[in-house]
């Protein structure tokens, strides 16, 4: 399986697996739509065998700045415990890399276990918390990797 840039054609799905992946801290379909056709953010996808979507992460990038963000990272339920997560989180870091990035970093909820156990996976280190940050008042944590 592979990654691929996300296409205005993708709305709906990405929109259903937004609404299936998260309770809280949801992204619009017109914030969707801006996403895939923003420059300074990227939305790469994982399909699967049968063109449903399998996955997608949305990363985050500044003009001037070397370090990307990882925004969020979904995998279907269906779907998921298959490597999917890690080849998106892979994917993002080559598109970060060719936007000239020289790391990433992302904030997790700190009850997210499996989350943080797929970025610690992929190499990513854990080095603050941000008290209050999601809108339910759930700490996040702090992670990064300097990407080779
Ligand atoms: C987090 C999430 C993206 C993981 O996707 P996934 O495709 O299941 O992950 P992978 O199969 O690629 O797993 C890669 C590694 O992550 C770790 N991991 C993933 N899910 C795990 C779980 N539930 N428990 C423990 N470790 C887990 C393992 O180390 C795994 O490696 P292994 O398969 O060799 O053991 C998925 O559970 C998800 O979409 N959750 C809901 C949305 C969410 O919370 N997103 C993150 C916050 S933005």
């Amino acid at each position: 399986m592979s990654t691929r840039p996300a296409r205005l054609d993708d709305l709906d799905a990405l929109v259903a697996l937004e609404e299936a992946s998260f309770s809280g801290d949801k992204m619009s379909r017109r914030s969707w739509r801006r996403a895939v056709t923003s420059a300074t953010i990227a939305v790469i996808v994982a399909p699967l065998p049968d063109g449903q979507l399998g996955g997608c992460a949305v990363l985050f990038f500044r003009r001037g700045s070397n370090e990307g963000r990882i925004y969020s990272i979904a995998v279907a339920a269906a779907a998921r415990g298959r490597g999917l997560g890690r080849l998106l989180v892979q994917g993002g870091e080559d598109e970060a890399r060719r936007r000239g990035c020289t790391s990433l970093r992302a904030e997790i909820r700190v009850d997210n276990a499996a989350s943080r156990a797929l970025f610690a996976a992929c190499g990513y280190a854990e080095f603050g918390l941000k008290s209050g940050y999601y809108e339910d008042g759930q700490d996040a944590v702090l992670i990064r990797r300097v990407l080779g």
